[in-house]
């Protein structure tokens, strides 16, 4: 017989970390915050999901998490309020990265925010951090209900506008996920050091 296939979702819990790396890992391989390690990714959604400004879910099939989602209520200076909330962990990553990696340091520091040095932009919007379903399960559907109950959740919050980046280059399949949940192009820039990122927003 068949097995039979039901996504539920569900608000995230520090449990979820493991398999949101695992996930992260797999669908994000050739993204900088991967190649800084699984320690330093276990860290980071750690300090997301416990953080009171964040709304993040994770899509679960028979007890599995197949897929999850990380946004924060109000773009502007979280990056700063994470660290400042994490200052002594954030602290020790950054004296070991000085070491083994300083370029990355730079690269992470210089990306703290991400917007156009040109367009006028007050980031007064919600953020969408992240977004990823395991492989084998995408184009089920399961991308489009975890982004609708992070919409939902961030309006009940009183958010009206939802933002995020995305790759310009080679990734027509991500661009047409975000155009079919009605997510408009605001502008286009240049990451630290050379990336060409997409600024979609949804007014909610
Ligand atoms: C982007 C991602 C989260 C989408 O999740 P998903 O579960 O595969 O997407 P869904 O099945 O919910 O698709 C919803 C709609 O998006 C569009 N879409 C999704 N994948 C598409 C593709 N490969 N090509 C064209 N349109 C696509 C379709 O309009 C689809 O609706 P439809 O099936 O009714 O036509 C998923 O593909 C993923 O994890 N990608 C890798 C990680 C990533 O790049 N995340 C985004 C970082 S910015």
């Amino acid at each position: 017989m068949e097995k039979q296939t039901m996504y539920t979702t569900k608000k995230s819990t520090l449990l979820d970390v493991d398999q949101i790396v695992q996930i992260h890992h797999d669908t994000f391989e050739n993204f900088f915050l991967t190649s800084l390690g699984a320690d330093f990714l276990k860290f980071y959604y750690y300090s997301l999901i416990k953080n009171h400004e964040t709304v993040c879910f994770v899509a679960v099939d028979n007890d599995k998490i197949v897929g999850f989602s990380v946004a924060t209520v109000m773009s502007k200076g979280f990056n700063t309020r994470l660290i400042r909330s994490n200052l002594y962990s954030f602290g020790l990553w950054s004296f070991k990265m000085l070491f083994s990696n300083p370029k990355a340091l730079i690269r992470l520091v210089r990306n703290l925010t991400k917007k156009s040095d040109v367009i006028e932009d007050d980031e007064n919007y919600a953020e969408l951090f992240s977004i990823a379903v395991k492989s084998n399960q995408q184009k089920k559907g399961i991308g489009k209900i975890l982004l609708k109950e992070t919409e939902k959740e961030l309006k009940i919050k009183g958010v009206e506008n939802l933002s995020l980046t995305t790759d310009y280059y080679d990734n027509d399949a991500t661009i047409a996920f975000y155009k079919s949940m009605g997510y408009n192009i605001l502008y286009d820039f240049i990451t630290y050091p050379q990336r060409r990122m997409y600024r979609f927003i949804k007014h909610l």
